[in-house]
Order: structure tokens, then C-alpha cells, then sequence
């Protein structure tokens, strides 16, 4: 039921404080990650593990894509990332004692299923699901399971289905961490309390819909946009342009930013708005260079940032402040909201099916 909401997308974007919290719950305590949370004998079998392959689809693809910053990153195991599609007709090359990982709100994508398959037969460590339907197929067929406890997700973009894989594949990256005694128990202890303000974060960052609602007026009548990140939120832009192309039909590509000079820079002039995530981290100088250039070629600029960062508005900069960032696990999740909140208004304004966009299914469970 919609209940008081317009669009069950727009209800799903409010119920994220809720889905995140309830994929934390019971799998950590104030201070650290319970043992059981992927199953009784997981333990052991992470502290194996020497690598990680993670394949999905969409959206999907994108909370893998930034796992991988954070497994690299706590766990110092290497980490590919691949869209099903690709990876199931490849003839992938597994090395030792490596882990597999879907992920997939439905856990019937077709593509990602047939992955999962193959890779049964691939000689892995094992194969978990990262997964929101208890009754799916991959979650049947996987050996070890972690659910993310979104609820049904209706609207065919997904949205909380997002932030509570980042909230679970969190749990795996520090879960890989502490199995491979790279995290002492003060690492693990902030690490936690960084996870369980998510919500309250994410809380505060959709207080931000009014301002986000009047921007969303500056791209109701453009063709295309430029979504900029770099590192984490890279994959965060990326997720930020399929929201706005898959549900306002406005052709809209993300770009790592440090990439901007090898190509896509030649786009910019002032139909081109650029939206970017820049918020204070250690690659905030890197980006804020960038956009320096996109300025000067007289683009719009949209910034995404926080209060530290010193992003300064002017009639073709418009800064939204997150009034919480987070730290290294829960930033990307957070900085998703404004880019949700963006493409849903910008396609109430230009009064697109929201829920049910042209052309899409929820699931794909076809080729
Ligand atoms: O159910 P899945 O997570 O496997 O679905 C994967 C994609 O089809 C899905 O994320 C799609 O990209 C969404 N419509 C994006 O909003």
C-alpha cells in the first residue's frame, strides 16, 4: 500500500532508514560483528577465502562495484566486479580458495542466476547470495546466504533494495576483514558505530527533498546530464544516472572524473548539466579540480558535498550540503539519497509512469 505517498518509489526512498536498520539487526552488537551473521560456519570458511568475484546486474552491479573499494580496502583481498551478462559467457578463470557473490533484489535475474551456475561449477570457495526474496532461486541454490531485509520492493527502480545490499555487503567487507586479522577491536568498534548511524543519516539526508525538489526544475527540460564522482562514488554516479536515464528518459552517463580530460570534457558547454559527489574525503582536491575545468567550459554544476568540503554556490553552482557524510562504509549510501530524490522529481515534473517506467520490467527473468 502506498499509503500517504504518491509513488511507491517515493515511499520506498522514506523507508530506507527502516530497511537499513533492519539488515543490521542482530548481525551486530554495539561494538562488533556477530560471528553468526553469514551463517554457523562461515567463519572459518572467510578466513580462507583469498579473493573475491562479485557479479549482478543494474543496480545491483553498482553496491558491488563499491564493495569493492571496501573489501580491497579492509580486508586487502582482491576484488572483481562484473555484470552477469558478461561474465557467464566468458570462460572466467577462477584462481584459488576465491569467493563468489551474487547479488540481486529478486534473486530471479536471469543472467545473474545462470552466473551463479556456472559458477558452481567453476571450483569456488563458495558462493554466496546477497538477496532480498527468501523464497528465490538463488538463495535456494547458493551455499551460504545473507539477506538484506528491504521488504517487497514495487517500484521498478530500486531504491532501498540499494542501500540495504551496501549495508549487508558492508558486513561482508568487515566480516572479511576481521577473518584475515586486519581489523583490531577499535577499527571494528568505530566501523560499527559508522553502521549503525546509517539510518539516522540517512534520516537527516532526506530532510534534504525540498531544496532537491526545486533543482530537479533546472533538468526538467534537458536531454542530457554528466554525473561525476570518483573512488566510492564513482559507482555512487553511476547509480545517481541510471535512476534519472531509467525513470525521466533523460539520456544521463557518470564518468569517473579523473577521466573527464579523455574524452567526455568535449560535451560540456551550458545545456550540459553535470551533476557530481564530491563530499570531503581524501579525493575531495582531486574532484574539486575537475569541476574547476567543467566550470570554466561554462557547464551547470550540481554538487553534491558536505559542510567541510568549502564548495562555494553561484548562479551556475548549485551546492547541497549532506548534513551527515559518514565515513568510508556508509557514505555511499548516503550520498544515493539526494541522487533518488533527484531523478524521482525530475520525473514527476515531466510526468513520466514512475513506478512503472516504459520499457522495464521489475525483474528480468528472461534474456
Ligand atoms: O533483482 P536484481 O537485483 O537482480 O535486478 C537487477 C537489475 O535488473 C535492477 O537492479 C535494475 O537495474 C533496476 N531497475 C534499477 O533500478
Amino acid at each position: 500500500e502506498r499509503g500517504e505517498y504518491r509513488h511507491y518509489m517515493l515511499k520506498e526512498i522514506h523507508e530506507q532508514p527502516n530497511a537499513v536498520a533492519e539488515t543490521l539487526e542482530e548481525r551486530v552488537t554495539h561494538d562488533h560483528l556477530l560471528a553468526a551473521a553469514f551463517g554457523p560456519d562461515a567463519e572459518r570458511l572467510l578466513a580462507e577465502v583469498e579473493g573475491v568475484h562479485i557479479i549482478a546486474c543494474g543496480t545491483s552491479y553498482h553496491a558491488g562495484m563499491i564493495a569493492r573499494y571496501q573489501i580491497e580496502q579492509l580486508a586487502g583481498l582482491p576484488c572483481n566486479v562484473e555484470i552477469a551478462s558478461e561474465y557467464r559467457y566468458r570462460d572466467p578463470v577462477v584462481p584459488e580458495r576465491h569467493l563468489f557473490v551474487c547479488i540481486s533484489q529478486s534473486g530471479e535475474t536471469a543472467d545473474t542466476l545462470a552466473a551463479l551456475r556456472l559458477a558452481g561449477e567453476k571450483g569456488y570457495l563458495a558462493r554466496l547470495a546477497i538477496c532480498n526474496v527468501p523464497e528465490s532461486s538463488m538463495v535456494r541454490e547458493s551455499d551460504l546466504v545473507l539477506m538484506t531485509r528491504a521488504g517487497p520492493e514495487i517500484g521498478v527502480a530500486s531504491t532501498k533494495a540499494f542501500t540495504t545490499q551496501l549495508s549487508a555487503l558492508a558486513l561482508l567487507a568487515l566480516a572479511l576483514g576481521k577473518a584475515h586479522g586486519r581489523l583490531d577491536a577499535e577499527a571494528e568498534a568505530n566501523a560499527v558505530a559508522e553502521l549503525r548511524a546509517l539510518p539516522t543519516a540517512i534520516e537527516a539526508a532526506l530532510e534534504l527533498d525540498g531544496p532537491i525538489e526545486k533543482l530537479a526544475e533546472h533538468l526538467v527540460h534537458r536531454h542530457h546530464a554528466l554525473f561525476l564522482g570518483r573512488g566510492v562514488h564513482y559507482p555512487v554516479a553511476m547509480e545517481g544516472a541510471l535512476k534519472l536515464k531509467e525513470i525521466s528518459y533523460i539520456h544521463a552517463e557518470a564518468y569517473a572524473a579523473g577521466e573527464l580530460k579523455h574524452g567526455p570534457l568535449a560535451l560540456v558547454d551550458e545545456d550540459m548539466p553535470i551533476i557530481a559527489v564530491a563530499p570531503s574525503d581524501a579525493l575531495l582536491e582531486k574532484i574539486r579540480s575537475n569541476l574547476e575545468e567543467v566550470r570554466a567550459r561554462g557547464g551547470e554544476l550540481i554538487v553534491f558535498s558536505d559542510a567541510e568540503s568549502g564548495f562555494l554556490p553561484d548562479e551556475r553552482t548549485h551546492v547541497i550540503a549532506l548534513p551527515r557524510a559518514g565515513g568510508p562504509l556508509t557514505a555511499p549510501a548516503i550520498f544515493t539519497i539526494p541522487l533518488q530524490l533527484l531523478a524521482y522529481h525530475v520525473a514527476v515534473h515531466k510526468g513520466t509512469d514512475v513506478d512503472k517506467p516504459r520499457n522495464l520490467a521489475k525483474s528480468v527473468t528472461v534474456e
